[in-house]
């Protein structure tokens, strides 16, 4: 009894008793993290859910039917498509703070889901260019004269504004065509597809997925550099959600150990 009580207090087996309950707790919120276990919705509900979400941080500018308001500049979003919605979301350009400027790509504070729903909303208004799947954007296995090409359209269709090497430029009404450094496949994609801003569109007749798909292997090769900073990659965001928690919460708990232990002394 004695002994058992001794070896309890002893720090490592307090840390251990720690790490133990929070890799315990943590795999069961992965077990049972809501994603895992609520039911899909229907697209009805998930349209709903757009509806709702476009009427509370869309609607002010782009009107409650998404018919567009004039006094605000802001367009209607009938028929512009889920592909536009996704693009101007992702990037962070909407919700927009001050239409009488270009949105500037900031940080998107909505969730994937929301912006699915938002889009799919969208998408239900009219006719427009969808989100497109990996299949239609992702550059892997093409030749090097397929790149080469895709270097050609570049330099005929997107340099004039963005560059050789899509590096950026300006516009001469003051504003910005933006470096495509940072671009994701996708945002390629999406922005020829629905043209954002002073970009004209670029529809599927004129350059085929094929094409775009060779322009951005091209870009990839142009701008092909280690990339920076730390990323969590590939894990998924379950276990990143699992290890925020045993790193989070496990850091927590330490420093509270830690101050009780400084109060004890005084
Ligand atoms: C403060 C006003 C404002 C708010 C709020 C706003 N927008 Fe916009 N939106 C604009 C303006 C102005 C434009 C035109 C911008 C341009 O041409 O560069 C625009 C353009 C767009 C476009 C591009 C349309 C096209 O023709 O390709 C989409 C899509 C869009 N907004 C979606 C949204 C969504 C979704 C929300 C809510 C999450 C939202 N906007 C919130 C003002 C706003
Ligand atoms: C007439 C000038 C013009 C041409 C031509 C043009 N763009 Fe753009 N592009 C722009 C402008 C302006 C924006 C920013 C729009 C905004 O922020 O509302 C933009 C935005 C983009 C973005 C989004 C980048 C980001 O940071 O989110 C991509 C990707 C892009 N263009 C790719 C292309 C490609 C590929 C081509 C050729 C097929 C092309 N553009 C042709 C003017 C142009």
């Amino acid at each position: 009894m004695r002994s058992l009580t001794s070896r309890r207090h002893h720090k490592a087996a307090r840390l251990l008793l720690v790490a133990v309950a929070l890799l315990v707790t943590g795999g069961i919120y992965a077990v049972v993290s809501p994603a895992a276990s609520v039911a899909a919705p229907t697209p009805e509900e998930t349209i709903a859910r757009g509806k709702e979400l476009f009427a509370v941080s869309c609607a002010s500018c782009h009107g409650l039917n998404g018919e567009g308001l004039a006094s605000q500049g802001a367009p209607s979003l009938v028929g512009v498509g889920a592909a536009a919605v996704d693009f101007q979301m992702r990037t962070g350009r909407m919700p927009m703070a001050n239409p009488l400027v270009q949105a500037p790509g900031k940080t998107n504070p909505f969730t994937p889901e929301e912006i699915a729903a938002i889009s799919l909303y969208v998408a239900s208004l009219g006719d427009g260019p969808a989100i497109p799947d990996p299949d239609q954007y992702d550059p892997s296995g093409l030749s090097p004269e397929e790149v080469a090409v895709g270097g050609d359209l570049f330099r005929t269709n997107c340099s004039a504004c963005h560059n050789f090497q899509g590096s950026g430029g300006a516009l001469p009404n003051g504003k910005v065509a933006p470096p495509l450094l940072d671009a994701e496949p996708i945002d390629i994609h999406e922005a020829m597809r629905t043209g954002p801003g002073e970009m004209p569109v670029f529809a599927d007749q004129a350059i085929p997925d094929k094409d775009v798909k060779a322009m951005i292997a091209y870009l990839d090769q142009v701008h092909a550099e280690p990339s920076a900073g730390l990323s969590l990659g590939g894990l998924g965001p379950v276990s990143e959600g699992f290890w925020a928690w045993v790193v989070g919460i496990g850091g927590l708990v330490l420093f509270a150990m830690w101050i009780t232990k400084k109060a004890a002394r005084r």
